[in-house]
């Protein structure tokens, strides 16, 4: 009877220490909706001492899910207590979407993929250059260099105040990848078709930094993975110093559609009603 019931109306979750803020339910939550599926996506608040347990009854079947997001500070975790992990994950050593299949823990990682389909869709023609820019060397910053090295940019410049962590995360990625220390931005620019900030500079509540991007093609494209504010203070100085820019909201939708596609069977859409709903949600909060 339960077997059939998960069949009719799989569950899904996603789980972090702390959870709250996640807008993952209210993305999945308007896919369900919008395509009339029957499901559920449910925040999982999960301590890291409890994480181990939480999977062990994901892959039971005990939990009653068939698979989750996984975010902060889960993701490496997930990855090793997965079954099978793909290769993507494997690179990065963190997943952040658990799919069962087969009886074994399934995982990947999705940030990558949307914040390639991010730029896709709003700056198409993002990847027609040989030279980028990746600011941070942090946990963020991995799949994005990742996601740049497969698109086949042949110089990836990785500038990083902690430029031990840039070198790190270059030895990972092989050898189209450069670290560099702060002091280089400037000299690294020079050429570049894309510029990506990982970094918190500029976040909310954030210091803002003073970037010169006149080194940059003049049709280069400069980009955020933070979305809180929309037009972050990096995205403000880029697009008055007059280039392309694109937000990082796209990247948090982007990457929540495959994880929804293993669990509720439909490949979903990323539109503009989608994107003026967690909008709407961010002046909420
Ligand atoms: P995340 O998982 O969000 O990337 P993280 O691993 O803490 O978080 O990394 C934060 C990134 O922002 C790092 O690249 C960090 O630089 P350091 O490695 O030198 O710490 C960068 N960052 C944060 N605050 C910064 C600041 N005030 N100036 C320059 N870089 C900063």
């Amino acid at each position: 009877m339960d077997d059939s019931r998960e069949t009719l109306s799989p569950q899904a979750f996603v789980s972090g220490f702390p959870v709250r803020h996640s807008r993952s339910p209210l993305i999945h939550g308007y896919w369900l909706k919008s395509l009339s599926l029957p499901g559920s996506y449910l925040t999982q608040e999960v301590a890291p001492a409890d994480f181990a347990a939480f999977i062990q009854s994901l892959k039971s079947g005990a939990s009653g899910f068939v698979g989750g997001n996984v975010t902060i500070p889960h993701k490496e975790i997930a990855f090793k207590l997965a079954d099978e992990p793909d290769e993507r994950s494997e690179e990065l050593g963190a997943s952040n979407t658990l799919w069962m299949e087969d009886g074994r823990l399934k995982a990947t990682n999705t940030d990558g993929q949307g914040f390639t389909a991010n730029l896709d869709e709003r700056h198409p023609g993002w990847d027609k250059f040989d030279s980028a820019v990746i600011l941070g060397a942090g946990g963020a910053s991995r799949a994005v260099v990742q996601a740049v090295r497969d698109r086949g940019f042949q110089e990836i410049h990785l500038v990083n105040r902690t430029v031990s962590r840039a070198v790190e995360l270059a030895d990972r990625f092989g050898k189209t990848v450069y670290p560099h220390p702060m002091e280089a931005l400037a000299e690294v620019t020079k050429g570049a078709g894309l510029f990506v900030n990982t970094t918190s500079l500029g976040m909310e509540g954030e210091e803002a930094p003073s970037i010169d991007f006149s080194g940059l093609r003049r049709d280069a494209v400069v980009t955020d993975i933070v979305y809180v504010p929309l037009k972050t203070p990096i995205l403000a100085q880029a697009e008055r110093q007059g280039f392309a820019i694109v937000d990082g909201l796209g990247m948090l939708l982007h990457q929540a559609a495959p994880g929804f596609e293993k669990w509720f069977g439909r490949r979903p859409l990323v539109d503009d009603t989608l994107r003026a709903l967690i909008i709407a949600d961010m002046e909420k909060h």
